[in-house]
Formats: structure tokens, sequence, C-alpha cells
């Protein structure tokens, strides 16, 4: 069994060299079904690889956010301007008309609310595959508790979640929680994003770093940033730039977007950085003109 004292540290990661991934565009998943590579379709976008995912599950452990009060009123606004919607069940079924378009990635598992503040049993299971099917997923998303106690239950529903899953042709989308006491170093994130990989996640929500080509790099499968708490526009625009330009696939934002002054132009504009290779300054022109003319 390996350890973590006296190993030889990982050091080449080959930055110059583009993964091998013959014969369809989606990291690590040319071996896949069919059924999984269409669902990856319409989750990355054929023409640039990536893909904006519009996260609006805050609401599971911490009730009604901040810009998410009615999401009803906010999410469809913005489906247009996304590719993927992730929800809990329960909100996508009461607020989101099924009509719209876009992708979904359903959430599969629950957690502590901030109420209660434990994350230590690593939660468990909120809907399962037939449910998920039920819905339509093109996703499905699990969150992990790498180095802290919840670690080895949210593993455990991860593996459990990336085995159904792969029967059906759904991707697993692993989510890296970074809990008050875990770090946000290159270090960690180079451990979490590859053990969800290892483990069957076809897709891996993290945080951006520095060092984040290294993870980027090291992870078999396409990464997705979260955004985190809201910053000022442009900061978040340059994060995102910054995370494209070093070997992400997209983001998986939620404040950055909903809790925006004006939140059609800040999905826009993370789409222009994206899809089309906007720097922050000239994303945050397109975000200035929604805004203007809104
Ligand atoms: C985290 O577990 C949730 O999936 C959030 O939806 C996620 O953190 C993305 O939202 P934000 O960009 O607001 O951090």
């Amino acid at each position: 069994m390996a350890d973590n004292i006296g190993n030889k540290a990982a050091h080449d990661y080959h930055l110059d060299i583009a993964p091998a991934q013959e014969g369809f565009y989606v990291k690590g998943a040319a071996h896949s079904d069919w059924g999984m590579q269409n669902r990856l379709s319409r989750i990355f976008n054929p023409s640039s690889g990536n893909t904006v995912m519009l996260a609006f599950d805050h609401g599971y452990i911490m009730g009604p956010t901040a810009g998410l009060e009615r999401v009803d009123l906010v999410i469809p606004a913005l489906a247009p301007y996304v590719d993927v919607l992730m929800g809990t069940k329960g909100v996508i079924r009461s607020c989101i008309p099924p009509t719209i378009p876009a992708a979904k990635c359903v959430r599969l598992t629950y957690d502590s609310t901030v109420l209660y503040d434990d994350m230590s049993n690593g939660g468990g299971f909120s809907c399962d595959m037939e449910n998920a099917i039920r819905m339509n997923a093109d996703c499905v998303a699990v969150q992990t508790f790498i180095g802290a106690p919840g670690e080895s239950r949210s593993l455990e529903l991860l593996c459990r979640t990336a085995d159904a899953s792969a029967r059906y042709g759904i991707p697993t989308l692993g989510v890296v929680a970074v809990g008050k006491q875990m770090e946000r170093t290159e270090r960690f994130f180079l451990l979490a994003t590859r053990v969800l990989a290892e483990n069957g996640a076809n897709i891996v929500k993290s945080y951006y770093c520095d060092g984040f080509e290294r993870v980027a790099a090291a992870c078999p499968v396409p990464i997705v940033i979260a955004g985190g708490k809201k910053l000022p526009e442009p900061e978040a625009l340059e994060m995102a730039y910054r995370a494209i330009q070093e070997g992400a696939h997209g983001v998986d934002m939620g404040r950055n977007i909903f809790q925006s002054d004006c939140p059609a132009g800040m999905a826009q504009a993370i789409g222009k950085v994206v899809h089309e290779g906007y720097t922050a300054a000239q994303a945050y022109e397109v975000y200035e003109e929604v805004k203007n003319r809104n």
C-alpha cells in the first residue's frame, strides 16, 4: 500500500505534450460508449471542447442563498447563455421548465446543512440513479471530502455512483469540497482531483490554484472550476481566463454569476472566456455592454 512518507515526489507532468485522446475530443472519454460520448457532447461544446455549467445547488445546505431566493425567476433566464444547469432534483423539478434545452447535471448527494455544519459523516444519497434517469440527467454529481473526516464515506458514494452511472452511459461529476480545515494548495488539488478521477469521475469540479497547469495535466479527465465566493467581476473573469489557459475545460460557477449586478452579462462574459478565448478585459467589455443595455 502506498504511504505518504519517503515517496519520490511527482514532478514530470509533460506540460508540452497534449493528452492522448484519439477518436473523441473530451479528455479521457475516447474509449467510452456512444451514450456516454453523446451526453458528454451535450456538456462540452464540440467546437470549443469546453463548458459553462451554472451551479445553483447552494440551497441544499445553505437554504435561500443571495441571488437564488427565487430560482424560478433567476435560472431559466440565464439558461440560454450556459451549456449545463447544475442543481438538486427538488429545485430542477420545481423551478426549471422541462422545455429548456440546456443539459442538466443532477446532484445525487446531500451533506450537513450550515446549521449543523458537520461534514464528518461524508453525506449520503439524496437521489438515486433511476430518479436521475427519469429526469433525463445528462450528468450526475457527487461531493467528496478528500483529506477530511467524511473522506471514506464520500468516496464510497462516488464509487457507487460512477459504477451505476457508467451502466447507463451517464457521466459522473466528482466535486472536490474545500471545507474550513482543508488546504487550498497545488499539493491538495493534485491529490484530490486525481483521486476522484481514479475512482471513476468522468469530470472533476475543483478550484483554481497556483500551479493549476500541473493539476490539470495530472488529471486524466476534464476539470471544471468552481467560482467560490463572489468576487468583483474583473477578478472572476481573470480567474476563469487563467484556468482555461492553464488546462481547465470550463467552469461550474454559481455565485460569481447569479450574485453579479448583471447575471446575464456575467454569464455571457464567462461564455466568451470559456468558448472563445477572450481575455478577462475583453470579456469585461461584454459584461458592461450587456449591463448597460439592461
Ligand atoms: C458545491 O458543492 C456546490 O456544487 C456549488 O454549487 C459550487 O461550489 C459552485 O458554486 P460557486 O461557484 O458559487 O462556488
